[in-house]
């Protein structure tokens, strides 16, 4: 096979979990986050495991600008599975949250993702195959008190997601967006929070199984786990101030 999939945010995670369910399909593989020593350490493991080719792109997705140069950097290779899944966020009240990295995740979360989407879209309309994985997340579903730029980026990208796989329809190319709800990673300690004591939460490799099955399915949302598409179920159609109060408490605890 000479397939390419590029993943964001490779470098830990749920991504590199990813990386690893691609490489296994024997897709070649672009690496994209800003640990250099994490990336060239899976890339060689998969190469050694795999036998695929890989390429380390060590980018801040925060600067204006990255996803052009990525897209750039690949323009001769055959990218037809885009998976962006590179995000962070930022916990505690926003009055006292630093507005530079409130406007990082907002940069990292959705405009990098759209760019990215865009510039790839076209070369996969041309060969009329492609897979898009966007990564939102159940606080897609409801406001998140505390942490809202971090839930309203995700609600972005599950609906910018949905509209699109819409729009592309009959064109060969598919979006899903996969809502994970809480998954053991360094996505808590980042944000400065305690990983919330759900005891459903879920491993990375899990996520990654599901995600990416999803994905070679063509489904549009793919919320990993029976009970946390319950709940994603009742929050969508109970009270919003019920949902959201309940993300606040657990947030407090
Ligand atoms: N963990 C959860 O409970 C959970 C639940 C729902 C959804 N999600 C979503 O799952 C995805 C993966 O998160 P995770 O849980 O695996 O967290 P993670 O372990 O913190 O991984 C985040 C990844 O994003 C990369 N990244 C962050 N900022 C970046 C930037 N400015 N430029 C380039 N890369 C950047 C990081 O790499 P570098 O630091 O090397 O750049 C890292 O590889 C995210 O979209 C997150 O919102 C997570």
């Amino acid at each position: 096979m000479n397939d390419w999939a590029l993943i964001t945010g490779a470098s830990s995670g749920i991504g590199r979990e990813l990386a690893g369910c691609f490489a296994a399909d024997r897709f070649h593989l672009v690496l994209v986050a800003r640990n250099e020593k994490k990336l060239e350490d899976l890339a060689e493991e998969l190469h050694l495991k795999h036998g695929i080719m890989t390429k380390v792109l060590v980018r801040n997705l925060a600067i204006a600008g990255t996803p052009q140069d990525i897209f750039d950097s690949v323009r001769d290779l055959p990218v037809s599975i885009l998976v962006n899944n590179a995000a962070f966020g930022v916990y505690g009240p926003f009055s006292e949250s630093d507005l530079a990295t409130q406007a990082a995740v907002m940069r990292v979360n959705m405009t990098a993702l759209v760019e990215l989407t865009h510039l790839f879209l076209q070369p996969m309309l041309s060969r009329h195959r492609g897979r898009i994985l966007n990564v939102a997340s159940v606080a897609a579903f409801q406001p998140g008190p505390t942490m809202n730029i971090y839930y309203a980026s995700k609600a972005f990208v599950h609906s910018f997601s949905y509209a699109l796989a819409m729009e592309l329809e009959g064109t060969g190319v598919t979006v899903t967006a996969l809502c994970p709800s809480t998954t053991r990673t360094d996505f808590f300690s980042r944000a400065k929070m305690k990983i919330p004591q759900n005891w459903f939460a879920m491993d990375a490799r899990a996520v990654a199984e599901a995600g990416h099955r999803g994905l070679m399915r063509g489904k549009r949302v793919v919320i990993p786990g029976l009970l946390n598409r319950i709940l994603a179920a009742l929050a969508r159609r109970g009270p919003v101030s019920v949902a959201a109060g309940a993300v606040r408490k657990i947030h407090a605890q």
